[in-house]
């Protein structure tokens, strides 16, 4: 063994601790206790979480940082962003995007996520985001894995030409297959969108992720369309909802019987707190329904749930900075997944939930992975929740690609310890 990396004294997040991970051509070959070769390049983890890199599997890169423009969102509803989105589209240049999304991917790689899903608008005629992304894709490819969801964000069958331009954004590689079934005209409407677009992932061979039932409306029910039509196309864990929010409001007996439909399909399931913590209850006076989609359950149905950012600094959301840290945090929090595996479960949903998601080949914390990892300072995933520490080290494909100082206060309290990293202070 010749390793070009080997990070020692890493604590896994499964909870093993003690060990070293070498990395060599670009993949890992060992995770032991003390490897005695010696690598190129060494990385001390001195006890601390060394995780497989946190993946995003829903966010929108067309988007991304251009909050303003045109201006801000003054009611913060999700129709406002998307009539604001609608005022932006004409005013894009393929430069100001790619700009914008390779600001973004930067700070991405800063905190440790190296694998992004993003739906990319179809609904301009020019394909003026597809290309940009396309492009953008091709540049990050290096240290990011960017896929590319084709995003019909006006409606598949409420906008003229959106039809024909998912089409020719598929032509021209763009991977997944996305739809909107509550923004088009009518639930028949929205119901024959999925059927379509079921049908085209189906002949084409690709992966759907629909932004499914994002609305209070506990009669919103597009979901199980999509879970049948994902049996009838034989896409059985490879079709994704994303948000489902009408499922917080939903009827108990109804979802009773629609867990199960979607346990069938192995339909994947997308929540994003961040930005549904905001959006949803919008028309409510008190008490304000949270809007989250109803996560424990959904996991406790044997489903693959995921937590995605959505957005940062856009038409919809004006906080967030690329950390899934903060996402799990805000899911954790809204989902009331306070026990011990709860919390390892949030961990999971930005980092191993997500990989699945998006179908990353050779992700993970094992011999014959790639070799991408993050060094946090932090003991453990439930300690990484509680501080959102720095990224000590990013590592994709055996190479250091990010550093950030750890933190750590300098006092001047008298008979007080001089420095506090607040890694030290966690219970034993
Ligand atoms: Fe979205």
């Amino acid at each position: 063994m010749q390793p070009d990396l080997i990070v020692r004294n890493a604590t896994l997040p499964d909870g093993r601790s003690g060990r070293d991970i070498a990395i060599e051509g670009g993949r890992i070959v060992a995770i032991e206790a003390a490897i005695p070769a010696r690598a190129a390049d060494e990385i001390d983890a001195a006890g601390h979480l060394v995780s497989p890199p946190f993946v995003d599997c829903h966010f929108h890169m067309d988007a991304t940082l251009s909050l303003g423009l045109p201006r801000m969102n003054l009611s913060g509803t999700l129709i406002e962003g998307i009539a604001l989105w609608g005022a932006l589209k004409p005013l894009l240049t393929p430069e100001a995007v790619i700009a914008r999304a390779l600001r973004y991917c930067d700070l991405a790689v800063s905190q440790g996520l190296l694998a992004v899903r993003s739906h990319v608008d179809v609904c301009d005629d020019r394909l003026l985001a597809v290309e940009a992304l396309l492009e953008v894709k091709r540049q990050v490819a290096p240290y990011l894995d960017l896929q590319l969801v084709a995003f019909p964000q006006d409606g598949y069958l409420r906008s003229p030409s959106a039809a024909e331009n998912l089409e020719r954004a598929l032509d021209r590689g763009v991977e997944v297959v996305g739809g909107i079934p509550h923004f088009e005209r009518t639930m028949e409407d929205g119901a024959e969108s999925l059927r379509r677009l079921c049908r085209i992932a189906a002949e084409r061979g690709l992966r759907v992720d629909i932004h499914c039932d994002e609305t209070d409306d506990p009669l919103s029910r597009h979901v199980e369309t999509l879970a049948s039509e994902t049996v009838r196309h034989g896409l059985q864990g490879r079709v994704a909802g994303s948000h489902l929010t009408s499922m917080h409001s939903m009827d108990n007996y109804y979802v009773s019987k629609l867990l199960p439909l979607m346990a069938e399909a192995q339909l994947q399931v997308v929540a994003n707190p961040l930005i549904n913590i905001v959006l949803q209850g919008r028309h409510d006076t008190y008490p304000k329904r949270r809007g989250l989609t109803r996560v424990p359950e959904l996991m406790a149905a044997g489903l693959t749930v995921a937590f995605g950012q959505d957005c940062c600094m856009d038409p919809w959301y004006s906080l967030s900075g690329a950390d899934m840290l903060d996402v799990a945090h805000m899911g954790l929090h809204v989902a009331q997944m306070t026990s011990r595996e709860a919390m390892r479960a949030c961990f999971e949903a930005v980092t191993t939930n997500a990989a699945v998601v998006m179908g990353l080949d050779g992700y993970g914390l094992h011999v014959g992975a790639w070799g991408d990892l993050v060094v946090l300072q932090a003991r453990d995933p439930i300690e990484a929740l509680r501080l959102r520490p720095p990224r000590l080290h990013v590592v994709r494909r055996g190479r250091v690609i990010a550093r950030t100082n750890p933190r750590i206060a300098t006092l001047s309290v008298p008979e007080r310890p001089k420095e506090v990293d607040p890694s030290h202070y966690a219970p034993g």
